[in-house]
């Protein structure tokens, strides 16, 4: 049976490569688009969505906007993430959408594709929860109505923002832990697993085809690349968001844990940490699952698969 697919995204170069493995996948069908301020703000990210879906040809697929300023903080005290370039694509030549959201009111646009979909619903986010917060306090019966609910974000181990925060989870503290106690079963797919993978350079040989698909994912990966080498030494990326959708796509690709996950929103050296128990002890009930490993190799041969099929159907 296929799934129905709501993604929640901040594109984000890794965004756009997982919107691109969903497209490209027969496994799900993606109903619709919501767009949050992260990885720029949230007139970029929305531009993006638009302009990338104008791009892959499925202006079937509605987009509504959704939120910039964080849950419960001002924009000012949080930040962008800058590998993602000024535009939030890495200054790739897309023209601009012609195409328009169909809402700005991203958690009532999200309840009610929740609410008609015939077939079960999975959704997928991978930008931070903003909007999600907002889903389950303004619109709290759907939270049952969604079969899967999978995320990027968050780290049991080591951060990447801070030395224990990831990104989707430190730009908006609040609203991931109002998720966390929202009764919503997270999958949580977060740096543990994308920073066990390492997408070399050399996997994105066939982008230099000059293909329509080519030109715009050698451009935006390059840049991508270019920024984690400063970082890393090594021409590699982690495409944290992609594998959020592998996981939405292929359910339990990962080896999962059940677990109690929790964010720091207040701590000097640890706001925006998720604190993953585990131990469940003592009454501590699980709220979801922590993806501790997958298959790179798997991932990789799914990931490339299905975008060079998308690839080709573009011409
Ligand atoms: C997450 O932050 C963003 O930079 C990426 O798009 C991903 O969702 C990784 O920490
Ligand atoms: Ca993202």
């Amino acid at each position: 049976m296929t799934r129905a697919l709501l993604i929640d995204t901040d594109p984000g170069i890794d965004d756009a490569v997982a919107i691109a493995l969903a497209l490209g996948s027969p496994e799900v069908n993606v109903i619709g688009i919501s767009t949050v301020g992260g990885n720029s703000g949230l007139a970029a990210t929305t531009n993006n969505a638009l302009r990338l879906l104008e791009f892959f040809g499925r202006t079937d697929i509605p987009v509504a906007s959704g939120y910039d300023e964080p849950y419960r903080r001002a924009k000012t005290e949080t930040g962008y993430e800058p590998v993602h370039g000024h535009d939030g694509l890495g200054g790739v030549d897309l023209p601009a959408p012609t195409i328009k959201v169909v809402s700005t009111d991203a958690p009532a646009f999200l309840a009610d594709k929740i609410r008609n979909s015939p077939d079960p619903v999975t959704l997928v986010a991978i930008g931070p929860l903003t909007n999600i917060a907002h889903l389950v306090d303004q619109h709290p019966d759907v939270i049952p109505m969604i079969d899967r609910f999978v995320i990027m974000g968050g780290a049991a181990r080591t951060g990447n923002v801070t030395p224990v925060a990831e990104f989707n989870i430190w730009h908006d503290p609040e609203a991931a832990k109002r998720v966390f106690a929202s009764g919503l079963v997270t999958v949580m797919v977060g740096l543990d697993v994308t920073h066990s993978v390492k997408t070399h350079e050399s996997l994105w040989n066939w982008l230099k085809d000059c293909s329509k698909f080519g030109k715009v994912f050698d451009h935006i990966l390059t840049s991508y690349t270019n920024t984690y080498e400063t970082f890393y030494g090594e021409r590699m990326t982690h495409q944290h968001d992609a594998l959020a959708m592998a996981e939405a796509i292929w359910p339990n690709l990962m080896v999962l844990e059940p677990a109690h996950i929790d964010v720091e929103c207040s701590g000097e050296l640890t706001t925006g940490m998720t604190v993953t128990d585990t131990r469940l002890r003592n009454g501590v009930k699980s709220n979801g699952f922590v993806a501790w490993t997958i298959d790179g190799d798997d991932f990789h041969a799914k990931l490339m698969s299905r975008l060079s099929a998308l690839a080709k159907s573009l011409g």
